[in-house]
């Protein structure tokens, strides 16, 4: 499924004004727009534009009631009360698909198929890159996002991803936040203690 993607969103709903969210509205999340954070999120760059995230998307109750049962006891309520949940995942087997999405680079797909170590690391570290776009995709798509690392990977890999070479990173809840479903910005470092200027 693909999408137009037209809306002009300003920095302020992406950054600055947007929040993680915990509770969520009864509001729906279309298909549609599910679509849409996909086809921005897809843009997020990644090493040798490999693509190695993931997306399953929990849309209904009994989808979602496999997944709450995986998740920190404080998550919970998070999950339940959220349209949407998103499953981010890492392709271990992600250079399978090199000879098309980087033909230039002639031979990495077997070089990677003989090394798991160093192809399993590269699925890690990018599809985490591409989780953050995919964040920042959910916002621009007009909805909030509530990431959470709080959940039993390996339980969540072989309820949802047994026989694939996916495993989980992470989960988003997807949705409208609730008037009280966030928590008050916590401080953030200032440019002196995280930029360095040579
Ligand atoms: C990788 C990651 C893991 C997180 N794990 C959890 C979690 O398990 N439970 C939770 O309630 N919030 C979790 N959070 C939410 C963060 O605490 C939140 O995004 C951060 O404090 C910034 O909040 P703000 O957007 O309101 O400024 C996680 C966020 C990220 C990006």
């Amino acid at each position: 499924m693909t999408t137009a993607v037209t809306a002009v969103v300003p920095a302020s709903a992406i950054f600055t004004e947007a929040h993680t969210a915990y509770r969520f509205t009864e509001a729906p999340v279309t298909d549609a727009e599910l679509a849409e954070i996909y086809d921005l999120a897809k843009f997020t760059p990644s090493a040798m534009n490999a693509q190695p995230l993931r997306i399953t998307y929990l849309r209904t109750a009994e989808a979602k009631a496999r997944l709450l049962p995986l998740l920190g006891g404080n998550n919970r309520d998070k999950s339940a009360s959220a349209p949407v949940v998103a499953i981010l995942a890492a392709d271990t087997d992600f250079h399978q698909h090199l000879p098309v999405v980087n033909p230039q680079s002639a031979g990495a797909k077997d070089a990677l198929a003989a090394n798991e170590a160093h192809r399993v690391q590269m699925a890690r570290n990018n599809a985490w890159l591409q989780a953050g776009g995919f964040i920042l995709a959910v916002r621009a798509a007009g909805l909030d996002a509530g990431p959470m690392g709080g959940f039993d990977a390996a339980g969540v890999d072989a309820e949802f991803f047994a026989g694939t070479p996916l495993k989980s990173i992470l989960i988003v809840n997807i949705g409208h936040v609730a008037e009280d479903g966030n928590f008050p910005r916590n401080p953030r470092l200032g440019f002196d203690q995280a930029v360095t200027l040579l």
